[in-house]
């Protein structure tokens, strides 16, 4: 008995050890490439959350600039030198600019200045040696003579950076501007002002920006974050969110005219994010529009990306107030979103179309797409979408609307949406998941089954979360971000039907955060691309202009064996392009064969992300410790042989001849 026994474990291993030795095959049917993916298929989702904008992208480096927060002082404070003497007063402005009433009146007596002001910045300010700031500053001298002595401090306070700037008399308001060199770098600094001279001196928009932005626009954005945008050679942006479209209440939603023109004109308003999560509350969260609609529009075109707005559609967050506009007052709603398409592509004669041309863009933007509503759901999102459909579709029939899915990709609501979207004859349905990585390997089959005469698919917001939604815990960890590459093997293999994709949230400050995980991480001079942001890069970067068949055991790769496959062909490069996920603790030989394919290169790269550590994450001090690997791989007789390493994401590309 027991020599049987032992037997039978003998035999049993020695099959194992001969099934583990066996290759998995992958047969790629190059000779029969499927339906076209988009172009802008694999894109991106912004949103100022986590200080993604103000703190973030936006490069203003002061807090607080127009006085405009709740707390009309919060981020600055006085500083005196020993017998200073001086004043602040707050006023507001009752007469004009009511779009930014508030300003501050500065007395003070002492040429020496002894009486200032410093800001702290969003968690300090980075600055860097070398580089030059811009100081400015909106003002109007009401007695005396005044010059201010504008200084950059390190973290002990030491001047890094000084200039000084006489204020102008003037009876009207007025900008001024100095320029400071910065001879150390800080990622903690501050801005100090002396004032200095005996007078008044009303004074607004006290504003600092590095000279260094994203192709060293003034009061540009911050280059090394678009870099990292551009880098992904992204097909879409989307903005400005994101439940940040909705507002907590109406009041608060997010009004796209009121986010062009000049910035001292623009209203700032409380960011949502402030005080969404009690366990992460931002009292200095407000949003300054700094980075408005223009400059979305200007950024889409700067990183290739088509634009992809969305705006409020008369409703809500439905997680806050849930409160909607009746449909008989719908109207200034819809109009906004008419304009937004007129200031986008209208001709220069029209008025929006004008405006853009003076604003600095007679060109049009070229807008195809146009979100109505965030992450609405219920009968009152249908009857308000019928609305706009009809306004926008009537004038625009060319606009690809995009609608709204929910918040719950599984949920009751989200069938109600789709049933209704789909008799509606809608464009684009956008869902959403924010769901553990065991979701994410589930769903790599999601649309295989879905009616391809219903509606397109945008993956609008995904992201998998490594303990649950909105866990303070979540990280970007490999075990998330393979899960990721896992499900969108899935998306590329559906791309006749799903069109646009898009991981979110995109941006967060290290200090200045609410949600996690999220794609880029930055302090106030470093940031980093997660695992998640290189598989998202992978994906766009390989995107391909066809769905190519490929089949593992006879069926698409969805998951077994721990396998997920997809293809796509390239047809500018003439490549196939062959995405594999092992998703198992071991490695697993493999052989893929590309039928069809005729005379191929005898040499194919492969991009690979693999790590042991399935809980490895990026981080500033290690940015690339989880991130693509190029290697080459021998392609014989048609068949292309690699180990596909343990928790492992390559990617294949082979030359046709
Ligand atoms: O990405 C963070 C938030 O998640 C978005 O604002 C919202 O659309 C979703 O609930």
């Amino acid at each position: 008995m027991k020599k049987q026994i032992i037997i039978f474990f003998w035999v049993a291993s020695l099959f194992s050890r001969l099934q583990a030795q066996s290759p998995a095959v992958f047969k790629v049917d190059v000779a029969h490439p499927g339906a076209d993916i988009s172009p802008s298929m694999w894109g991106l989702f912004f949103e100022d959350i986590n200080m993604g904008a103000d703190g973030g992208l936006y490069s203003e480096l002061v807090k607080n600039r127009s006085f405009e927060f709740f707390k009309p002082m919060m981020g600055w404070k006085e500083t005196k030198k020993e017998g200073g003497t001086g004043k602040i007063l707050l006023q507001n402005r009752q007469e004009k600019n009511s779009a930014n009433p508030r300003f501050i009146q500065v007395t003070a007596n002492a040429s020496a200045g002894t009486f200032g002001l410093i800001n702290e910045g969003f968690r300090g300010m980075g600055f860097k040696k070398g580089v030059s700031y811009d100081f400015s500053l909106w003002s109007r001298l009401l007695s005396g003579n005044l010059q201010l002595r504008v200084e950059l401090l390190n973290a002990a306070s030491e001047v890094i950076g000084t200039a000084d700037l006489l204020l102008q008399a003037n009876k009207e308001w007025q900008r001024q501007t100095v320029r400071l060199h910065c001879s150390a770098t800080e990622q903690k600094g501050s801005l100090r002002i002396w004032f200095m001279g005996n007078g008044a001196a009303e004074m607004d928009m006290i504003s600092l920006f590095p000279t260094d932005t994203w192709k060293n626009r003034p009061g540009g954005l911050r280059a090394d974050l678009v870099q990292l945008l551009a880098d992904m050679k992204p097909g879409f942006l989307r903005f400005p969110g994101g439940c940040i479209v909705e507002g907590h209440d109406l009041t608060e939603r997010y009004q796209w005219k009121k986010t062009i023109g000049p910035v001292e004109e623009r209203t700032s308003l409380i960011n949502r994010w402030n005080y969404e999560f009690a366990h992460r509350p931002t009292p200095d969260y407000f949003q300054s529009f700094g980075l408005g609609f223009y400059e979305y529009f200007q950024l889409c075109e700067d990183i290739g990306a088509e634009p992809l707005p969305i705006l409020n559609c008369g409703m809500a967050c439905q997680f806050n107030t849930s409160e909607v506009v009746p449909l008989d007052q719908l109207d200034p709603y819809v109009q906004d979103a008419l304009d937004l398409i007129e200031f986008a592509n209208g001709d220069t004669n029209t008025p929006w179309g004008k405006l853009r041309a003076e604003l600095g863009h007679p060109a049009p933007f070229g807008l195809k797409f146009f979100g109505v509503g965030n992450e609405q759901w219920g009968e009152q999102y249908i009857e308000r979408f019928q609305v706009f459909q009809k306004a926008i579709k009537s004038k625009y029939p060319n606009i690809s609307l995009i609608t709204s899915a929910g918040p719950f990709p599984d949920s009751e609501q989200f069938h109600y949406l789709s049933k209704a979207l789909a008799e509606l004859n809608a464009d684009i349905v956008d869902e959403h998941y924010y769901q553990v990585p065991g979701w994410f390997l589930n769903n790599a089959t999601r649309y295989d089954k879905y009616d391809r005469k219903g509606p397109k698919i945008f993956a609008g917001e995904y992201a998998a979360q490594s303990k649950q939604t909105v866990s303070p815990d979540n990280k970007n960890t490999w075990r998330c971000a393979l899960s990721e590459a896992a499900f969108m093997t899935g998306l590329e293999r559906n791309a006749d039907i799903v069109r646009l994709a898009s991981y979110a949230p995109l941006m967060a400050h290290v200090e200045g955060w609410q949600w996690k995980p999220d794609m880029i991480w930055m302090d106030n001079l470093r940031s980093f691309g997660t695992p998640n942001y290189y598989v998202q890069k992978l994906y766009a970067t390989n995107r391909g202009d066809q769905i190519v068949p490929i089949l593992y055991k006879n069926a698409p790769a969805t998951g077994q064996d721990s396998l997920y496959a997809s293809a796509a062909f390239d047809k500018v490069n003439n490549e196939v392009i062959v995405k594999i996920v092992n998703a198992a603790g071991k490695a697993q030989t493999s052989e893929i064969l590309l039928d069809g394919a005729g005379k191929l290169n005898a040499i194919a790269r492969l991009t690979l992300m693999q790590s042991n550590d399935l809980e490895v994450e990026n981080s500033l001090d290690q940015p690339f410790l989880i991130s693509p690997v190029e290697q080459t791989v021998a392609v014989k007789n048609g068949k292309l042989n690699s180990s596909l390493a343990p928790y492992s994401f390559s990617v294949f590309r082979v030359k046709l001849r």
